[in-house]
């Protein structure tokens, strides 16, 4: 008989439950490439009822008390699925310095407060792994320190929040307003509990600054990150933009560039050339340049229970294997260098400006003479049939940089009369 491994599984919600289902499911090819018998032998659960709701759909000790499990000498391995911040961090923290191995797929946490456990994991001899924290079934992390551990990472761009890539494609493909398919995404389980933190950009902040540790090594605070989420896109930019060859995408973005990174999470105008505009619905994808793969994209989905689970499975598995060799309480992410952000006019790219001005003689000049002023040279340019009154117009630059987009966007912030409706980045194809 096999050497059973026992798991202490918090919280049985949408990827808990998916837990119990993948290692049963797929018992027989875990336990081979294991050589154990990996088994959830006691669950956290809320209250209770939900005591009560779980005992008649798994076959699981259920406690309400985590030092149930904290305290089981036989439970190897803790995955933590609870969420947020408190208590997902106490509890790690506890069952760290009880020498127990963790899974999590808490992104607010890592984000926030990685460094802090992954140093107490290291303190403790334990393994802390946490693949299912960006892009749910995608093996993103693992193929970064694995699989591109050769190659020089210069840029990562990512479609990595599920909730607000469905509604701007259910905002083109079916005219959707933002509430109808905010609330659509809502039903179908993708988004957060409070879906703030999808439609602010800051789920996928948390993302691109895990990511972030694993392509440069380095740990952004997630203030270094500029975020902004797609609460100001209105149907009209959708149409503008592809009026000009672009798909509108909230994209995070992890650029080295002078030796330092900038890390941004923001709406953009892909172009309908580059990979990352075919993504659709609630996928997520990570589009990686580097120096000796090239281009390379990983695909998939970025949430659900089986996806999700799965990766979640693949780190326990990952640890399993770890303890049978002896080998545990390396890090997941061993790549660390000196933190450095890059100034704004080390910053380039496309952008994009949609302005409202009167419809009337001479506007138009007010614009160019500004941008000329700023050494900002047009792309492309289109103005909208208006209603004879106020007139809105497009434009997208040549490669400029962020500074000059900053001073560009102060200045047409001044004019009386012209409304800045959006500043976008611009991807190429
Ligand atoms: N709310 C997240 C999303 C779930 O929409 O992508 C996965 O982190």
């Amino acid at each position: 008989m096999k050497e059973k491994l026992k798991i202490g599984l918090l919280g049985l919600g949408t990827v808990g439950s998916g837990v119990p289902t993948i290692l049963a499911e797929h018992r027989e090819k875990i336990s081979q490439v294991t050589g154990m018998d990996i088994v959830v032998s006691k669950a956290l659960v809320r209250d209770e009822k939900e005591k009560q709701y779980q005992s008649e759909r798994f076959d699981i000790e259920l406690t309400t008390d985590i030092e149930d499990i904290i305290n089981d000498e036989e439970i190897s391995i803790i995955v933590e699925l609870i969420g947020k911040i408190e208590p997902a961090k106490t509890y790690i923290t506890k069952a760290l310095e009880s020498g127990k191995h963790i899974v999590t797929a808490n992104k607010d946490l890592l984000a926030q407060h990685g460094g802090e456990l992954v140093a107490l994991a290291q303190r403790n001899h334990c393994d802390l792994y946490y693949e299912a924290s960006v892009a749910g079934g995608i093996p993103i992390l693992r193929t970064i320190a694995n699989s591109l551990a050769a190659d020089d990472i210069q840029k990562v761009l990512g479609i990595v929040n599920g909730t607000t890539n469905y509604m701007l494609t259910k905002m083109v493909s079916e005219k959707q307003t933002y509430e109808e398919a905010l609330a659509k995404a809502q039903e179908l389980g993708f988004a957060e509990s409070d879906p703030t933190n999808d439609v602010d950009g800051i789920d996928a902040a948390y993302k691109m600054v895990i990511l972030s540790q694993f392509a440069f090594g380095m740990n952004i605070d997630l203030k270094q990150v500029d975020i902004r989420g797609i609460r100001g896109i209105s149907s009209d930019d959708v149409a503008i933009a592809s009026q000009l060859g672009y798909e509108i995408k909230l994209i995070g973005s992890s650029e080295k560039n002078d030796g330092g990174i900038a890390v941004e999470v923001a709406p953009m105008l892909v172009a309908a050339a580059h990979p990352l505009a075919s993504i659709r619905d609630e996928f997520n994808a990570v589009f990686i340049y580097s120096a000796g793969v090239g281009e390379s994209m990983y695909y998939g989905p970025g949430a659900g229970a089986k996806p999700t689970a799965t990766s979640v499975v693949s780190d326990i598995i990952t640890i399993a294997k770890n303890i049978r060799l002896g080998t545990t309480g390396h890090m997941f992410n061993e790549y660390q260098h000196d933190t450095k952000l890059t100034a704004n006019d080390a910053i380039f790219g496309k952008y994009y400006f949609s302005i409202e001005m009167p419809d009337k003689p001479g506007q138009i000049l007010k614009l160019t003479k500004l941008m000329a002023e700023a050494n900002v040279s047009f792309d492309q340019l289109l103005q909208q049939k208006s209603d004879g009154m106020r007139a809105k117009f497009a434009t997208i630059t040549h490669t400029i940089s962020k500074a000059q987009m900053l001073e560009v966007t102060k200045q047409i912030e001044k004019i009386a009369d012209f409304e800045l409706l959006n500043t976008l980045k611009v991807l190429e194809g």
